[in-house]
């Protein structure tokens, strides 16, 4: 994305006022409800899968109707992956005499309408990808800035049910000029249509997000390696506050199954994600997923944090060095916890009720989600374990007394 470093470097300045903004306006009470994107969707962050981490520009309807098949026999369906997301490069480089955009007639010849019928017809959700510019990021297929109302309509005709929309290529203008045009245009355009800002958060979009989507993303795009998932976890870790029913922070796609991390690892990157409310969708190929994989993905006690109703985002409440205590309330009272080692050593670390929102007498049970045990001792004031390097512990606590 080589037109995010200049955009970045400008907005260091921005970032100033846009901070400032932030000390006076936000009052989250006030805005809870309000700032809405009123699309009736988002509710929970969104599950499913999405092409480009593992196969970038190399797809084709086949890919993407075998990995719908696929969600439905590993299961992972039923578990909440819905969305089966389109990335770039489906597309022909030029729109039709109507201006209508046209699918890649070499790899897309059925056309997106049967792809979606095919996708509904599993009880799955088909999403695509757009850019708020000339041309995608690709450069192999058109964007949609000067087109949004058109393309809104296009996809609203043929089924659509998400759109990731992206930030190359553009005219030069604020994504808070170009992003607002989409919006409306999908609000009107007939069909509920999850709306995916991604605009890698240059300019802070979790400021002015909600009202304009129903996730925007926070970073630049991630990589299959810990660096960069573990950086992407810190970066979304700081606008925590403004993630709500109907509107999540995004720190990209998972790359659990891509082969660039060891288990432990991908065990950090789904428990980060699913603790931080980010929207859950698999990068890997589902067609031929491997058994480590699915015990990670198919953990229904660390995606029911993530799909827990308050929808409330952790945040990191203690660092020593390496070590860091992560936390977030859950409905009925509950606490989700997750103890991270960053470091090169097997380390002992502890929460503490004081930092975790837990009053500081009470008797808690604590229920290990990767072991999948509930402990035997109750604990009072604390819960230490010991943890590997590069791994975590992840648990739901819940006050008894
Ligand atoms: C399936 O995955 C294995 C390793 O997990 C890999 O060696 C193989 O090439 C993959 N097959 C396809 C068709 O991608
Ligand atoms: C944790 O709490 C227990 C009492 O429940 C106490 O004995 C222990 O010293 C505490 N640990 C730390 C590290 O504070």
């Amino acid at each position: 994305m080589e037109g995010s470093v200049v955009v970045w470097l400008t907005c260091s300045l921005l970032a100033i006022s846009c901070s400032v903004n932030a000390v006076y306006t936000y009052d989250p009470k006030s805005i809870r409800r309000r700032n809405l994107l009123a699309n009736g969707l988002a509710s929970t962050p969104p599950m499913g899968w999405n092409s480009w981490n593992h196969f970038n520009c190399m797809i084709d309807e086949k890919i993407i109707k075998e990995t719908a098949d696929a969600l439905i026999s590993t299961g992972l369906a039923k578990l909440g992956y819905k969305y089966v997301n389109i990335d770039d490069c489906w597309a022909e480089i030029y729109r039709d005499e109507k201006g209508t955009l046209v699918p890649k007639k070499s790899t897309f010849p059925s056309g997106i309408k049967a792809l979606a019928d095919y996708v509904h017809s599993k009880g799955l959700k088909l999403g695509i990808y757009g850019d708020a510019g000339y041309y995608t990021c690709s450069k192999k297929m058109p964007g949609s800035l000067g087109h949004e109302e058109h393309d809104a309509k296009t996809y609203a005709s043929w089924g659509i049910d998400y759109l990731k929309y992206d930030n190359c290529n553009t005219d030069g203008s604020k994504p808070t000029i170009r992003y607002p045009v989409m919006t409306k245009a999908l609000m009107s355009a007939g069909r509920p249509i999850f709306f995916s800002l991604c605009e890698w958060g240059d300019m802070h979009p979790a400021l002015w997000g909600s009202k304009l989507g129903n996730s925007w993303r926070t970073t630049n795009d991630i990589a299959d390696t810990w660096e960069s998932m573990i950086s992407r976890a810190d970066e979304n870790e700081v606008y925590a506050d403004y993630a709500r029913p109907g509107g999540w922070n995004d720190p990209d796609m998972l790359e659990i199954g891509n082969g660039g991390m060891t288990k432990d690892e991908y065990i950090i990157h789904f428990s980060i994600w699913a603790i931080s409310k980010a929207p859950l969708l698999i990068g890997c190929d589902v067609r031929n997923i491997t058994k480590e994989t699915m015990e990670i993905i198919s953990n229904k006690e660390v995606i029911a944090v993530n799909q827990d109703k308050l929808g409330v985002q952790a945040k990191k409440v203690r660092m020593e060095g390496n070590l860091e205590v992560w936390a977030g309330p859950l409905s009925d009272y509950r606490v989700a916890l997750v103890l991270l080692n960053r470091g090169p050593d097997r380390t002992a670390i502890t929460a503490y009720w004081d930092d975790i929102g837990i009053p500081p007498k009470s008797s808690v049970v604590a229920r290990d989600l990767w072991e999948h045990k509930t402990l035997e001792p109750r604990f009072v004031g604390n819960l230490s374990a010991t943890v590997d390097s590069h791994a975590c512990k992840m648990y739901v606590l819940k006050p008894v007394s």
